[in-house]
């Protein structure tokens, strides 16, 4: 996967967790959007991986997925931030994570996407994700998600 010069993607530190929230802040609105300890447990958890993009400009977008069992991983969340978007830092954090969870031996990603958030979900259908249902108030604010899942 191409991306600009000058962006590498990078496993997160604890000393992003700041940055991670003010970009997710700014990627979804309250009470959607994670706050640091959230970060923090994905950090610390051990079936979890967080990938960041990285840019003389610092951290840019990031993205964070689970293992939820042996073959089955769930893609908690991936974000840009606005003003550096359609530049294929999507697509890599997220060819990225698809090669780590095959990687550790996931067959299926799964993910939930806002029913409203036509961007996201364009996005994911595009690179093959499917919905296979819709899940009725799955969001802190009772709004619906699709849930999606592709096969490694
Ligand atoms: C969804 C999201 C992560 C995509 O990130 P992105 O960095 O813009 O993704 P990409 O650049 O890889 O791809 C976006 C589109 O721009 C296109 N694109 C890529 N490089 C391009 C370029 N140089 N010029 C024009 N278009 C370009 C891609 O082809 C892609 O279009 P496609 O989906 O029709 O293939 C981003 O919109 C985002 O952070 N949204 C808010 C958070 C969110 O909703 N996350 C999902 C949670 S479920």
């Amino acid at each position: 996967m191409n991306i600009e010069p000058g962006i590498t993607i990078r496993r997160a530190k604890p000393a992003d967790v700041g940055t991670l929230t003010d970009i997710d802040h700014v990627c979804f609105s309250t009470p959607l959007a994670y706050e640091v300890e959230t970060f923090l447990y994905y950090l610390n958890d051990r079936l979890s991986e967080t990938w960041v993009a990285d840019s003389a400009m610092g951290v840019i977008g990031f993205t964070i997925f689970e293992m939820e069992s042996r073959e089955r991983a769930h893609f908690i969340t991936l974000d840009v931030l606005p003003e550096h978007r359609k530049k294929r830092i999507g697509s890599a954090l997220m060819d990225h994570a698809h090669e780590r969870a095959r990687e550790l031996g996931a067959s299926l990603m799964v993910l939930q996407v806002a029913v409203v958030n036509r961007v996201a979900m364009d996005f994911y259908e595009r690179r093959g994700y499917a919905k296979t249902r819709i899940i009725k108030r799955y969001y802190e604010d009772k709004s619906d998600a699709w849930e999606m899942e592709l096969g490694l």
